[in-house]
Formats: C-alpha cells, sequence, structure tokens
C-alpha cells in the first residue's frame, strides 16, 4: 500500500531529482553534519586525496543518497551507485569495485544488506584499495590480488544496528541524520516550490512542515499533492485554505499521522492494552510488515513520544491515548 506519507523512496520519486539539492549550502538543516564534511572535504581536497569513506545512516527519507550526491559533487569527484540487495554474489561487487577511477565516490545504499561472506571483500577494498578473488575451478583455484585506485565509500542504511562492526570500523566518518525541525522542512517545502515553479504561502509551507513527520521527502510528496489540488480546485497557487483541505482529503492528520500509525496505536492500545507487547504481535495485528513498522511506523511515533520501546515490547504513552480520545485509566498501583 502506498501511503501519501511513505517516508520509503515510491516509483514517482525517482523523477524528482531536480528538487534534490546539489551543493551541501543548498542542503537544508543537518548543521554538524554539514560542519563537519565541509572540514573533511576541505582537508582532504588540500592533501590531493579522496575523502575517507563515510556511513550515513537514520530512517528513510532524510536525505543519505542526496547526501552522498552532494559529496560526489563537492569532491568534483564522479558517483557510481549500487545497493546491498543487488549484490548477490562476491563477483558482483568485484565487478563494481573494478571499475573504479581514482576519486571516485562509490554509493553503497542498504549497505546492511549486502550478505556477510560478500562484505568481507570490502574490508581490504576499504582499507589498503585492494581485493583478493579466486579464480578458476576448485582444485585449480588460486588467488590474485588487485589494486584499486583510491576512492571514497559511502554506504547509506536504516539500521546502523544490523552493520558488523569490522565493516563499521572501517568507515572514518560516520554521521547519523536527525529528523528535521518544522522550520527547516518549511524551507525545503519552499525550495521546492520555487524549482517546481508553483508558488505557496508561508503559513501554508509551515502547516505542511508540521506535518510530514520530520522527513523532507514527505514534506515534499504532500506539496505535490497540495499543488494538484490548488490547481485543479483552488486558484493556481497554495495558501493556507487549500493546503488545509487538500490534507484533509488525503488524511493527514495535525500530527502527520496517517491509517498505519492511527491502526498501529489503536491495536496497541485497545487489543494489547496499551502493550507492553511484541513487534511481531502488532505486525500480525495491522497486517504490516515487521520492517516497515521498524523502519517507517516506529521511528516517528517513538520521537514524537506517542510510543515506548521497553525491553518487554512497545508500550503506548498518554500522549496516544490522548490523541485517539480515549480514557487513560491509571490504577493506584500501576
Ligand atoms: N537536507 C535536505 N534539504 C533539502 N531537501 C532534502 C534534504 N534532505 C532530503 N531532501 C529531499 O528529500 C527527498 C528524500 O531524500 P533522500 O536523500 O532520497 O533520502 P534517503 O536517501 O535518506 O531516504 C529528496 O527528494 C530530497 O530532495
Ligand atoms: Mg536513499
Amino acid at each position: 500500500m502506498a501511503r501519501i506519507i511513505d517516508s520509503e523512496e515510491q516509483k514517482e520519486d525517482i523523477f524528482e531529482k531536480n528538487i534534490r539539492p546539489e551543493s551541501l549550502e543548498e542542503y537544508v538543516g543537518q548543521a554538524k553534519i554539514k560542519e563537519n564534511l565541509h572540514i573533511f572535504m576541505e582537508a582532504a581536497k588540500m592533501r590531493g586525496e579522496p575523502l575517507d569513506h563515510v556511513l550515513l545512516y537514520g530512517p528513510p527519507g532524510l536525505g543519505k543518497t542526496t547526501l552522498a550526491h552532494i559529496i560526489a559533487n563537492e569532491m568534483n569527484a564522479n558517483i557510481k551507485t549500487a545497493s546491498g540487495p543487488s549484490i548477490e554474489k562476491s563477483g558482483d561487487l568485484a565487478a563494481i569495485l573494478s571499475t573504479l577511477e581514482p576519486g571516485d565516490v562509490l554509493f553503497i545504499d542498504e549497505i546492511h544488506r549486502i550478505p556477510s561472506f560478500i562484505e568481507e571483500i570490502l574490508y581490504p577494498a576499504m582499507e589498503d584499495f585492494e581485493i583478493d578473488i579466486v579464480i578458476g575451478t576448485e582444485g585449480k583455484s588460486r588467488n590474485i590480488k588487485i589494486d584499486l585506485p583510491p576512492f571514497t565509500l559511502v554506504g547509506a542504511t536504516t539500521r546502523a544496528g544490523d552493520l558488523s562492526s569490522p565493516l563499521r570500523d572501517r568507515f572514518g566518518i560516520i554521521n547519523k541524520l536527525e529528523f528535521y525541525s518544522d522550520e527547516e522542512l518549511k524551507d525545503i517545502v519552499i525550495r521546492t516550490s520555487h524549482v517546481l515553479n508553483m508558488n505557496i504561502d508561508d503559513d501554508a509551507a509551515l502547516e505542511l512542515a508540521k506535518r510530514s513527520r520530520k522527513t523532507p521527502r514527505v514534506a515534499n510528496r504532500l506539496f505535490k499533492r497540495v499543488r494538484d489540488f490548488a490547481l485543479v480546485e483552488g486558484n493556481g497557487y497554495i495558501d493556507l485554505d487549500i493546503t488545509l483541505k487538500s490534507l484533509e482529503r488525503l488524511n493527514v492528520d495535525k500530527y502527520g499521522l496517517d491509517t498505519i500509525d492511527i491502526e498501529y496505536l489503536q491495536a496497541l492500545i485497545n487489543k494489547f492494552n496499551g502493550g507492553p507487547v511484541g513487534i511481531e504481535t502488532i505486525s500480525t495485528a495491522i497486517g504490516e510488515e515487521i520492517t516497515t513498522i521498524e523502519d517507517v511506523v516506529e521511528p516517528f511515533l517513538l520521537q514524537e513520544g506517542f510510543i515506548k520501546r521497553t525491553n518487554r515490547g512497545r508500550v503506548a504513552t498518554d500522549l496516544a491515548y490522548k490523541h485517539l480520545g480515549i480514557d487513560h485509566y491509571q490504577g493506584l498501583f500501576d
């Protein structure tokens, strides 16, 4: 099911390359990461070396892919891209590595999904710019070493915890992307409105920002849908009135929660008494995959304080009860 506020990439987002900022300067928010990267990149350029390997992690839609491309731009380097799930055999990875040219940025998305026996090929590649490969068949096989040019690996993952520690240790620069503030998201919406040539009032942009689950991808997607409403049913530009009407039609509530979030909270409260309950149980109850719940639904609910994670499972907070309008009886001995 495609959710309007899904922070994971959907097909139509692929055509949005033009709304991606291309320089560090245009990249909104993430101030600390930007400051540090700026220094590391300048220093690498002064030394005439590629940047050290960079790991970017955080929930979907916060700007990891965008940042990887910006790093390549700022380093005046070419970028080659691959993704964890598409690397199934050691040969796949060796083939990618052997196309690298000096200074290239190799961006591997969902890097936690590279099978571990293949991941080991990355260790010498990252550390010493060389790979060991086995050629020939059993009995007659031999190992050969291939030198690689110096390059920068940029890895992105939604799950830093799933990364093996030998791999994680080989990244010199590790950045966790944070959720965005409403003001930052408002800037992103306004920036997108300029790129797409459709003006939006400040108060409307702020309203979209507030309902975007602190996530740029969601902000941009909401903007595009509201733009459609404004075009067909409004007067051609986006004001607060058409924004509020569109959001209502899109079923996005004032916290940016949509049907799945609400189902999650309702299941937690009504079926499991507010928890604690395990993720497998919730997953079955609402018919959503565990990975979707863990990567997309829960990070925002946790961040906003609708749920808590305990070692016995997920628990609904008072805010969740209040938001759903359900009385929360707090027993004397709870
Ligand atoms: N800091 C930012 N400033 C402006 N736009 C951003 C920023 N981060 C993300 N975006 C926008 O949000 C969308 C999703 O970003 P992306 O880099 O694909 O996220 P991720 O790879 O983390 O899932 C992109 O279209 C991009 O234009
Ligand atoms: Mg991405």
